[in-house]
């Protein structure tokens, strides 16, 4: 595998801040769809415009096509596709005449590409910047960006603001350029946004990486989200004594936990109680993460203790 994208250990402080982005060591492989998430504040962005010089890092450094990303900043520029996180320039240009410009800049002279996004993307070039809608804005960005066929995209909360129909036609572009070979490093701090796309995702939280992870891994939760409804209230203890169990939570009549493993020992600890319902769910890819990784680390690693899948093995 060839990385087409290196951190080490990049670290960026705002003046008289705390750690923006706090050694940040990554590798994103040729041809991949990288998902980067993290919530509001993680540092996303500062990853991306370090990567793209627009500022420099306190310390650490990256690398983009094997290149130094401060002392090759205009060639890698020239070979990547970005999407800004917000798209705030030539208010008095028509959309139009923003991509033409663009193309000149890149040298082409071919617009069918261009104009075959924005009839998928169902986009007016007729008008002008300033009337833009956020969700046009970001349809223009989208242009601009993959219109010259770029070995490498860069793109910042790229969904933020699309409609569900137009999500879904972002998705099948990016599948696209995926078949078309082009890596993909996507931003979002939505999960089930880039779930569908992504082939591995990194987590970001207050500047730090918290996980790496294969998204094929993660669907295949081993565990079930339990909630029962008894009739009679159960004392949490009946529950978090069983092996499997975890976030056991109690509230009135109503249970609901997490259990992983063969059923019969729940079965068995409920037959005194009489169970009035039972919902089943299969985690979804978010609330997997959340287990793992949410605000109370404590039950994360609790869960991944008990079931045997250990935050380490999610990397593989
Ligand atoms: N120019 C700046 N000057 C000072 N602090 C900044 C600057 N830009 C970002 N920060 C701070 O750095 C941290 C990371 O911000 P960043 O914009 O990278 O997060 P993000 O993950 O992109 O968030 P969002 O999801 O809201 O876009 C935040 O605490 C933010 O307040
Ligand atoms: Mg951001």
């Amino acid at each position: 595998m060839t990385p087409i994208l290196i951190t080490d250990k990049l670290t960026k402080v705002y003046t008289g801040k705390k750690k923006a982005l706090d050694s940040l060591s990554l590798e994103v492989q040729a041809g991949e769809v990288f998902g980067y998430l993290g919530p509001n504040g993680a540092g996303k962005t500062t990853t991306i415009r370090l990567i793209l010089d627009f500022i420099r890092p306190t310390s650490g450094s990256a690398q983009v096509f094997g290149l130094d990303s401060v002392a090759h900043s205009a060639e890698i520029r020239a070979r990547i596709g970005y999407l800004p996180a917000e798209l705030n320039l030539w208010n008095n240009l028509t959309a139009m005449q923003v991509v033409r410009y663009m193309a000149n800049l890149r040298g082409m002279k071919d617009l069918r590409y261009a104009l075959e996004l924005g009839e998928r993307l169902e986009f007016d070039f007729t008008k002008r910047i300033k009337s833009f809608s956020t969700g046009n804005k970001r349809k223009l960005g989208l242009i601009l960006a993959l219109m010259h066929k770029p070995e490498l995209l860069i793109l910042d909360e790229p969904s933020s603001g699309l409609d569900p129909l137009m999500q879904q036609r972002f998705n099948q572009l990016m599948l696209e350029a995926q078949q078309n070979g082009q890596t993909i490093f996507i931003s979002s701090h939505v999960l089930s946004e880039v779930q569908v796309i992504c082939d591995r995702v990194a987590i970001l939280r207050n500047g730090q990486l918290k996980e790496v992870a294969r998204v094929d891994s993660l669907t295949t939760a081993d565990y079930r989200a339990v909630t029962l409804r008894l009739r009679e209230p159960a004392p949490a203890g009946v529950f978090e004594a069983l092996p499997g169990a975890s976030q056991v939570k109690v509230d009135g009549k109503v249970v609901r936990l997490n259990f992983s493993g063969e059923f019969d020992p729940l079965m068995r600890a409920l037959s005194p109680y009489y169970v009035e319902d039972l919902d089943l769910q299969v985690p979804s890819l978010e609330e997997v993460f959340l287990t793992y990784y949410g605000e109370n680390p404590t039950n994360g690693n609790n869960h991944a203790q008990k079931s045997g899948v250990g935050a380490k093995e999610m990397t593989k």
